[in-house]
Parts: C-alpha cells; structure tokens; sequence
C-alpha cells in the first residue's frame, strides 16, 4: 500500500494553537499511552478468555466508537462486531434513567458469546437495560467490557467484566467522551474544566 499522499504524522500536543478547544481542559487524566498500553491487555485478556467461542462485540454507540476500534485492533481470535445506539442522557449531564433504543443490532445474537462495549458506566442504568435486552435474546452469555469506570456514581448493581480504568467522580471527556457532542475526537481523557459545563 502506498503512503506517498498520506498526510505527515503530527502528534497530539496540549498546544491551544493547534487545537483550540483543549483549552477547555483542567488537566489529562490518562495519557494516549497509557490507554494504549490498557486497551492492549484488555484486548489479550479478551483473546484468551473467548478462544475457541467466537464472540460478537456489541458497541454502544456513540461514545465507545474509539475505544471500540481500539480494543478490536487488539483481539487476535474470530470475531465480529455489531452495533447499538441508545438514548439516555439527551442533552442532559445526568441520567435520567430513561432509555430508548434508536439502532438496534443488524444481525441476531441468539446462542452467541456478547461482550458489550461501552465507554463508560457511571449509574449503571444504562448497562442494566443494556443487560436485559441482550439477555432476552436467547444469548449464550453476555458479558461487559467498558473503557472507564466510575463506581462511586453507582445506583444500581451491574458488574463490569472487563473495565479499563476506575476513575473518580469528575467531569471526563475525550477519547469518545463528549460534553455536548464536543471533545470525543481528543486521543486521550481529560477532566472538562468545571465552567465549560456550569459545574462546581
Ligand atoms: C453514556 C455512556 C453510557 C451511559 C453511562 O452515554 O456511553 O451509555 O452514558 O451512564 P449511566 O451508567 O449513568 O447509565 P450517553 O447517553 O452520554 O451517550 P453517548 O454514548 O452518545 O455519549
């Protein structure tokens, strides 16, 4: 393959010249190599636990498109991927508890392996009815793996199977995080500063 019209490589700097809106940002929670680094594992940890079962991915869109893409980079066994689009939040910060379904998944999951990918779980109300739902589809198992994971918010008892980092009960962006549809091109996590979002 060809790469003489591809663009230079240009690396990801906290530089508000280059990237103006990261001036929102109070501080980097985790670096784009420390996810890397995290999603690798859990990617092998995946490969080994479902080798020989041919799982499907459920990713729920939109905020776990990029940890989706990278924790598939790193699965090394059969597999194939489906997607989700939920309603929750609207455009609102907090849960509401509601939750609709806008995409549902293409291809039946009945007698498979599911692991659904999210970004991350916060009250768990999503997960939860994510659970059922899935689980109402004559699965052969269902299981989690999601990007972050912020217990202290928890009003609900869901288990993450597989989760990438536990953080704690700040505003997150980046990385498929958004605030308000912004921020989810960012290649690592950052904490959204409190007046971008009217908080604290
Ligand atoms: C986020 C996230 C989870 C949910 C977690 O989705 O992707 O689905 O909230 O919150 P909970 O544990 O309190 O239910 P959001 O509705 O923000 O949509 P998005 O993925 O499009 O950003």
């Amino acid at each position: 393959m060809s790469i003489a019209n591809s663009q230079p490589f240009r690396p990801h700097h906290l530089d508000p010249d280059v990237r103006p809106s990261e001036a929102d940002i109070e501080s980097v929670l985790l670096s784009h190599d420390q996810i890397q680094t995290r999603v690798a594992e859990l990617g092998a940890q995946i490969s080994r636990d479902y080798a020989g079962k041919d799982p499907v991915f459920v990713s729920v869109l939109v905020g776990a498109f990029m940890f989706t893409g990278d924790l598939l980079r790193n699965i090394t066994i059969p597999c194939s991927l489906d997607f989700m689009a939920i309603s929750s939040y609207g455009k609102e910060s907090r849960s509401s508890g509601v939750v609709r379904v806008m995409k549902d998944l293409d291809e039946s999951v009945e007698s498979r392996h599911v692991i659904i990918i999210e970004d991350i779980i916060d009250t768990g109300l999503t997960l939860n009815y994510l659970l059922e739902n899935i689980r109402n589809r004559n699965v052969a198992s269902v299981k989690v793996a999601a990007f972050l994971d912020k217990p202290s918010r928890r009003l609900t008892d869901v288990k993450v199977d597989y989760a990438g980092f536990e953080v704690p009960d700040e505003f997150v962006i980046g990385y498929g995080l958004d605030f308000a549809q912004r921020y989810r091109n960012f290649p690592y996590v950052g904490i959204l500063r409190p007046e971008v979002y009217g908080g604290k």
